[in-house]
């Protein structure tokens, strides 16, 4: 697929105003959604176009949408994740700043598939101008009959308000973000239920992320088959946005099918790694992934070739590094982000966080024992899938990956009493000798 979906108006400021959505085919998905189709053949046809969330995970939409209980007399809910606080990832926010149609129609089809009169756009509080951008045009939509009272003249009513959170990563996890919608603390709910069971105001709730629901009005324009055909196999289809950052030529923001080659997106997209420095490490799903050796990275950027490779395509936010990075830096400065991160409700995540912070600045310090690294692994491992949500799964995956890929480079701070890359750090943390 050549031609772009998400970039397409990059170069036009005007893509965000409903006028020029609209004259360029906007909200026509969902008045043919409205005037046309049942909720189960909405969902039906979002199964066949096997579009799965963007927001990490990778779970199919449409089955996730099919467990919202018909029969329950309680109101249903649905939650746009714009919460975006994955380091090195960068998508939702161009959508919510430069096409915030595109995610509110997918929104109202979404919400029709489930009965949802009430929707959330759950929105990171750093970002202002995104909600600003949002509310605009929410109130464009309303005043032109696409969303509020009796859409289209069809008696469908849909509400869409903007919520802002606060600037935590915890309330990016959909029942940390659940809680913090209900006005509480965002720490993450034990499951089951599954909100799509028991969410919001303890009713059913789906959670789905911003580039996932604004992949809808493709889905209803061109057809799932058009959409399905998209990508590299029938589990991993649709156009999908790549963030790239770190040490290449031209970091941004690109757009290919889902399974983009992840060397070429390096090489060939971004312009290759700056002039005189080699590759050295790249963490290609945002930071809670496990990282790849530069010999892994031909490789296809889908859910499942970079699962079978042992890592993940998560958020897709390549993180590039090239051969003046020091690994044992890079990791601490992640743990240091999880540990101030995570909520404090799961011991091995409040506790394991910390104490892998202090291993490795202790070691970057040069002030590190060779028994830190088993040490440092171990903690890790006692992190990895035992507390309530994956936040610690994300400080554990990419600490494990590190010391299995790069133990080398860890031993090598530990021989030679500090770091060899950066002899000029100074690193400031708390009882790092504790
Ligand atoms: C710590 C943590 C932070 C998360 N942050 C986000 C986020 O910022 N945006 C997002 O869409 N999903 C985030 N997720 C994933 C959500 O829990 C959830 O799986 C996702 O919103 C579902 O949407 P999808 O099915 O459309 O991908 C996060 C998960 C965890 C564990």
């Amino acid at each position: 697929m050549e031609e772009k979906y998400f970039l397409k108006n990059k170069d036009n400021p005007e893509s965000k105003n409903i006028d020029f959505y609209v004259k360029n085919g906007g909200y026509k998905a969902w008045e043919s959604v409205l005037e046309g189709k049942s909720p189960d053949e909405v969902i039906g046809e979002v199964k066949k176009s096997g579009l799965r969330g963007r927001g990490g995970a990778g779970f199919p939409a449409g089955m996730k949408w099919s467990f919202v209980p018909k029969d329950s007399d309680r109101p249903k809910y649905l939650i746009c994740n714009a919460d975006e606080s994955e380091p090195g990832t960068f998508k939702d926010r161009y959508i919510i700043e430069r096409e915030p149609h595109m995610m509110l129609e997918g929104i109202a089809i979404a919400s029709f598939a489930i009965n949802c009169h009430q929707a959330y756009i759950y929105i990171r509080g750093e970002f202002v101008y995104g909600a600003k951008v949002l509310d605009e045009a929410i109130a464009e939509a309303e005043a032109r009959g696409c969303l509020g009272k009796n859409i289209m003249g069809t008696g469908y009513d849909l509400d869409i308000a903007v919520h802002r959170g606060a600037g935590a990563y915890i309330c990016g996890e959909e029942t940390g973000q659940i809680e913090s919608l209900e006005g509480k603390r965002g720490w993450p709910r034990l499951k089951p239920p599954f909100p799509a069971v028991v969410g919001v105001f303890n009713s059913p709730t789906v959670v789905n992320n911003v580039e996932t629901l604004a992949n809808l009005p493709l889905i209803f324009n061109r057809g799932a088959d058009y959409f399905a055909g998209i990508g590299p196999n029938a589990k991993n289809t649709g156009p999908k946005l790549y963030c790239v950052s770190g040490h290449v030529k031209r970091p941004g923001l690109y757009e290919f099918p889902l399974g983009k080659n992840l060397n070429e997106l390096i090489y060939e997209d971004c312009g290759g790694i700056r002039d005189g420095h080699e590759l050295k490490a790249v963490i290609p799903g945002g930071s809670s992934v496990p990282v790849l050796r530069p010999e892994e990275i031909d490789v296809s950027m889908d859910y499942d070739s970079l699962a079978a490779i042992g890592s993940m395509l998560g958020s897709a936010g390549a993180i590039v590094m090239d051969d003046t990075t020091c690994l044992v830096d890079s990791l601490l400065n992640l743990e240091q982000f999880y540990a101030h991160e995570s909520c404090g409700q799961c011991t091995p995540c409040r506790e394991g966080t910390m104490w892998m912070v202090k291993i490795l600045s202790r070691i970057e310090k040069g002030q590190g024992r060779m028994e830190d690294m088993d040490l440092l692994d171990d903690v890790a491992k006692n992190i990895n899938f035992r507390t309530i949500c994956p936040l610690g799964d994300a400080a554990a995956m990419p600490a494990m990956s590190f010391i299995d890929k790069f133990r080398d480079e860890f031993e090598e701070h530990i021989k030679q009493g500090g770091c060899p890359i950066q002899k000029d750090k100074s690193i400031k943390v708390p009882n790092a000798d504790a």
